[in-house]
């Protein structure tokens, strides 16, 4: 997860800019680098590897200048090597940029086609060069960046240097954060409130499209269509940073968009970028002849779609039990198990119960836990931690991803270990895995017509969520999530059972959200969503495209991005937590802090 400070200052830069990313370095990082206006010119410091070996390059060749911007990145196009480091220079621009550009490859063939040349493998460089060029005809540089911006598909929080403007760094950004901090005479941008933390507590939250022009006099904010806006300022406390809502109402809310941040730093803990190797910190799944995993609420649908992972690409026999049965029941565990607690808290009494169950009888323990100093964390014999950052909404979500997405990489890690794919496999699975986080982004795109489909599921007052395969667990978390926040009955099923029951439930004020991604297992799950409409049943499909196409009549749909099933449960969450969350906005009720519900259950 990358991490940006851009800063107009009165005081030499380059000391701020590393005292800045070192706060940013939790974000997890490979490369890392600072530019800084000196008499009109950028120059730039880039190093691969710890913020320690860039403080050698500065030491070494130190650079002037009171303006500048910084940056430390996480690889996704392009090796961790100093030449993919940002910031990326092209003719008069210099910049910085968190995302990822969908469209970097066909810009690059037309640039290229123009006769430009680019020094990385990265798709930021596409940006900087686009800039460039459209300097040469427009040479206003925020309506050339708006014109930039206009051309850019994916996800982007920028920072920019424009060679010849002393006193101007602009910023934007669109699915990845971006701050602007007021000082004294001063003006900061930052990835987050903690990136300009040292410097200053007045906090700016720019909104989804907005850019920015900071210089000494403040800061010029504009909305998508270019129009200026001003945003509510606010005061952070560099402690309270960390679980600020922004502009979002909820911290639920925030953190339904936090998600693609929080995946992706979760990812950099069990992916090599460079080899496109996932890694199993600790323990050695060649060795584990069964893993047993153990949980509750939200982080045991992690594991029960974790299972199908684990025994589908690693051939290894697995279980997974609600700790609070787990405990009681005296399983019978041989001492070749791996016993897994997966916990967002680290601190839920029932999960920690049978993870000191099964240490006291020798078997192997792991944590995959979100709260690294955690009493699980502590006891268990391996750490494997997650980096969503704190979780504050009650009901769980970036937390739930996050583990999803650690547990996939550590199924592929076990798949190599005990020689179930090849390299090869390996790295198609990590590439697809480092591409969950813009998918995520793009299934959070839904979000307008979820709104609409909400106001009509919050009328309702019992509602089923049907799925099949890893998608039945996703049902589980959906009914899980609506009713915790709306208070309204809700159920999950596999789609298979639909018949063996709950079809009786079926009528015109029962809503059913089905999840299906058009995989293999589609047309089955088509079939029971035939059958709930022969009976007058209302249904809500979330799918992609191909199963849009074919959705039987009268079926509403929620359009999520084509992906590969491995990835599916990370990327169709986002919709049905969405959901959840606005039919509870609807109904009026307490998202964050929801009747009788602790964030944290530390009693049985
Ligand atoms: O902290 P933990 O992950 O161990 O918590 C487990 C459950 O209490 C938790 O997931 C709960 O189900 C959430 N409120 C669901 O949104």
């Amino acid at each position: 997860m990358c991490g940006i400070i851009g800063i107009v200052g009165v005081e030499p830069v380059a000391d701020r800019l590393i005292d800045s990313l070192k706060r940013l370095e939790y974000r997890g990082y490979d490369s890392a680098g600072v530019a800084a206006m000196v008499d009109g010119h950028v120059e730039r410091r880039r190093a691969q590897g710890k913020i320690r070996a860039l403080e050698a390059v500065l030491a070494q060749e130190p650079l002037a200048g009171t303006v500048g911007i910084g940056h430390t990145r996480w690889a996704t196009h392009g090796a961790p090597a100093e030449r993919n480091a940002h910031p990326h220079t092209a003719g008069r621009v210099t910049l910085v940029h968190n995302g990822i550009i969908e469209n970097y490859a066909e810009l690059r063939e037309e640039l290229r086609a123009e006769g430009r040349s680019f020094q990385s493998d990265t798709d930021t460089e596409v940006i900087a060069h686009l800039l460039d060029r459209t300097l040469e005809t427009i040479p206003d540089p925020l309506k050339a960046l708006k014109a930039t911006l206009d051309r850019l598909t994916g996800a982007y929080a920028l920072g920019i240097l424009v060679q010849g403007e002393k006193d101007l760094v602009m910023g934007a950004r669109r699915g990845s954060p971006l701050v602007v901090g007021h000082g004294r005479g001063e003006m900061f941008i930052g990835s987050d409130a903690l990136a300009v933390g040292p410097f200053t507590n007045r906090i700016v939250y720019l909104d989804e499209g907005d850019f920015v022009a900071i210089d000494h006099q403040g800061a010029r904010i504009f909305d998508a269509a270019g129009q200026p806006v001003t945003r509510p300022e606010r005061m952070v406390s560099p402690a309270a940073a960390l679980v600020e809502k922004g502009n979002y109402r909820h911290f639920m809310e925030k953190e339904i968009h936090d998600q693609p941040e929080a995946c992706q730093h979760t990812l950099s803990a069990y992916i090599d970028p460079v080899t496109a190797a996932a890694k199993a910190p600790g323990v050695d799944f060649a060795k584990v002849d069964k893993l047993q995993i153990v949980a509750c609420g939200t982080a045991s649908y992690a594991g029960m779609i974790a299972r199908y992972l684990f025994e589908r690409l690693a051939d290894l026999p697995c279980e997974v039990e609600i700790a609070s049965e787990f405990r009681y029941r005296r399983p019978a565990l041989a001492p070749g198990a791996l016993a897994l607690a997966v916990s967002q808290s680290g601190e839920t009494a029932d999960t920690l119960a049978a993870l000191r169950w099964c240490k006291e009888r020798g078997i192997q323990t792991a944590a995959l836990v979100n709260n690294h100093e955690s009493t699980m964390a502590r006891e268990a014999d391996v750490l494997f931690p997650t980096h969503a950052g704190p979780e504050i909404g009650v009901a769980s979500t970036k937390a739930f991803t996050s583990q999803v997405a650690a547990l996939t990489a550590l199924a592929v890690a076990a798949a190599r270990q005990r020689g179930r794919i090849d390299a090869a496999e390996e790295a198609r699975l990590t590439t697809l895995l480092m591409e969950v986080p813009r998918l995520i982004a793009q299934s959070i795109g839904a979000e307008d017509e979820i709104k609409a489909i909400a106001a009509d599921i919050a009328r309702a007052r019992d509602v089923l969520y049907l799925g099949r395969g890893a998608m039945y667990p996703l049902a589980l978390e959906g009914a899980l999530k609506l009713k915790e926040i709306s208070y309204i009955h809700a159920e999950g099923y596999a789609a298979g059972e639909l018949k063996h029951g709950p079809i009786a439930l079926v009528d015109e004020a029962t809503p059913i959200i089905v999840i299906a991604p058009s995989d293999e297992l589609f047309e089955k799950t088509a079939s029971n969503m035939s059958e709930v409409i022969a009976r007058g049943g209302r249904i809500v499909m979330i799918t992609d495209e191909a199963g849009a196409r074919h959705a039987p009549e009268g079926v509403r749909v929620v359009l999520a991005p084509a992906c590969d099933p491995v990835i599916a449960p990370l990327v169709f969450a986002a919709p049905i937590q969405l959901l959840a969350y606005y039919v509870a906005v609807q109904k009026g009720a307490d998202v964050d802090q929801p009747r009788n519900l602790a964030k944290s259950v530390t009693v049985e």
